[in-house]
């Protein structure tokens, strides 16, 4: 379990040289301080290498870290007083299985309705035929996660698509979707492999995945989140994109058999793994879609755009936005997308200039174990995540800020409900009103507006757990790991965030943020 607390390098440095948990061979005293030597920060070297000596020596070590093991802390619910809360079971069971969605693609590409005519623009039509697709984005829980339909399996005659909402995540490797021997099957659209005829359950062969004979056991899966583990079996199939415009054969997919319990009442159908599948823990890794469809030169560009639409506040209803493959999407961005080399092999991250909060400098050059520069990009994550000691100053400068140790919320600081509507920062005395939270990125600043400084703003947690407290929800700035700055949906959603694979060789693979038009930052 990812500890809340801070982690001193040391403890660091032992998980990530001394355990031997999965990895193949024990490593000695002896090892160990040898691997000491050769790096002193195994973090950094992670970061930075790609070479493939250096990437051999860490593979071992990554599959044991703290980083690799992350679990993303979902704002999960628990408890009265939460709006957005609801059980939600028997939610639309077997609709989405059912329904053919081409309807709504046909309608963008025909820009008739939906005001989604910005899918024609330069005076063409962008569809399958130059590797550009659109998928919508369904935004569910007050911007928690931000589904999407993805299609599985070749329907058998007489038997339906498969079509599941899935939550994309730029910060994990592995893709798994609900089976039918699922926990929750009853209650969840789920993924089931004898009505797709091109279905195999996965094994591994000289290290190499493979299709296994039927009646052979798929290969084990086992995957740790935010919300708690995933287990499950492997299987190889098709899966499609935008209504089947792009589709990827022979696809590495988990199928979940037991899942942790935070995960019952949410919308997801199952989670789309899309950093760099060398990042996987399972035994012979994995390619992702976005790496296998780049790679066999499907993509126009190998692009992979985010323009995510927050709920409206009052009402928790509304927003969505997109996801696009192929190209940037320009619908709502303003100016110029800002680009920077990705420096992780296994995330979609880099370096930032400098993170502040009003005048306050949280991190920048030179980098600190407390306070280093490193940072990603993760679609998988709800708010930000930032090492204790930073997002302990960013609390800090927001007004009425409060740290609970109660171990009913799921996340520790919690700020005013109210903070960021205008009335509320009104009423504050003029220098004590909040301001944005800055990230300066190649010398452009991006940034978080004070509204969404909250997270959850009609959710206010129960006075019991808040030492009573009234009206404080949490904040939208969290703890992470201690090593890495994790810029999830509260970042995302202000700007156009686009992930390049950087060609089909997925070499010089970058990441653009561009700002929006729909969006005042102030
Ligand atoms: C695939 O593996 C699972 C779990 O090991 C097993 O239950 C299932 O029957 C297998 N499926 C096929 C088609 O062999
Ligand atoms: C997928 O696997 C099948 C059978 O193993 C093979 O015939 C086919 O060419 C593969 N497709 C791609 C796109 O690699
Ligand atoms: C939702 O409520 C029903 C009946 O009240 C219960 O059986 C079910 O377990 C609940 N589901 C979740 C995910 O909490
Ligand atoms: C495809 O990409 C090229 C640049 O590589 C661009 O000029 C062209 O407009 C793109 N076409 C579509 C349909 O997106
Ligand atoms: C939480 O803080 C309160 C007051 O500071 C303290 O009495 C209590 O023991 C703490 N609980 C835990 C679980 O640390
Ligand atoms: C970015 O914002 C910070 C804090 O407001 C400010 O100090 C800095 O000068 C800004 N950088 C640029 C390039 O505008």
């Amino acid at each position: 379990m990812f500890s809340m607390n801070a982690t001193p390098l040391t403890l660091l440095l032992s998980a990530l040289l001394l355990s031997t948990k999965t990895s193949a061979e024990p490593v000695s005293g002896e090892a160990s301080s040898k691997s000491l030597q050769v790096t002193h920060n195994p973090y950094a070297s992670l970061w930075n290498e790609n070479e493939e000596d250096i990437a051999a020596f860490l593979r071992p070590r990554w599959k044991t870290s703290k980083l690799a093991n992350f679990r993303k802390r979902e704002l999960s619910h628990y408890g009265e007083g939460l709006a957005t809360g609801k059980n939600r079971s028997k939610r639309s069971r077997g609709k989405q299985c059912s329904s053919d969605n081409g309807g709504l693609i046909q309608d963008v590409i025909d820009g008739t309705i939906h005001g989604l005519k910005h899918f024609i623009h330069h005076g063409w039509k962008h569809d399958e035929e130059w590797g550009v697709a659109l998928m919508k984005a369904e935004n569910s829980e007050m911007d928690n996660e931000f589904l999407v339909e993805v299609e599985f399996g070749t329907p058998k005659k007489r038997t339906k698509k498969q079509v599941l909402k899935m939550v994309f995540d730029t910060g994990s490797p592995d893709t798994w979707v609900y089976s039918p021997a699922c926990c929750y099957a009853e209650d969840h659209t789920f993924f089931d492999p004898s009505k797709s005829r091109t279905f195999s359950n996965r094994t591994v062969v000289d290290g190499k995945p493979t299709r296994a004979p039927d009646g052979t056991p798929g290969q084990k899966f086992d995957a740790s989140y935010g919300s708690g583990s995933t287990l499950g079996y492997m299987g190889i199939d098709t899966v499609s994109f935008s209504n089947e415009r792009i589709q990827v054969e022979n696809q590495t997919i988990a199928l979940a058999t037991s899942l942790t319990a935070s995960r019952a009442s949410r919308a997801m159908e199952g989670l789309m793994g899309l950093s760099a599948g060398i990042g996987s823990v399972q035994d012979g890794a994995t390619t992702t879609p976005f790496e296998a469809m780049s790679k066999a030169g499907q993509l126009n560009q190998t692009y992979l755009s985010c323009t995510l639409v927050k709920a409206d506040r009052e009402t928790g209803k509304n927003g969505g936005g997109q996801y696009v493959l192929g190209e940037i999407d320009s619908s709502r961005l303003k100016g110029e997308i800002t680009w920077t080399p990705v420096r992780s092999a296994y995330f979609w991250g880099t370096y930032f200039d400098r993170m502040s909060i009003g005048d306050v400098v949280l991190s920048q050059p030179p980098a600190t174990t407390a306070a280093p520069i490193r940072y990603m990009i993760d679609t998988g994550s709800a708010v930000i995540n930032l090492p204790s000691a930073m997002a302990r100053k960013a609390n800090q400068q927001i007004q009425g800020s409060f740290y609970t140790n109660s171990s009913q919320v799921s996340q520790h600081w919690l700020v005013p409900c109210e903070t960021g509507t205008v009335r509320y920062e009104r009423s504050l005395p003029e220098t004590k009103r909040n301001k944005p939270l800055s990230i300066q990125i190649e010398g452009t600043n991006f940034t978080v507006p004070v509204e969404d400084l909250v997270f959850y703003p009609n959710s206010p947690i129960p006075s019991k757990y808040t030492g009573g407290k009234k009206n404080l929800c949490y904040s939208a700035i969290q703890e992470g790991p201690e090593e890495i700055s994790i810029l999830g949906l509260t970042f995302i959603k202000n700007h156009v965030v686009v992930f390049d694979q950087g060609g089909q060789t997925l070499s010089n693979r970058r990441m653009g943020v561009g700002k929006r038009s729909d969006i005042r930052y102030d």
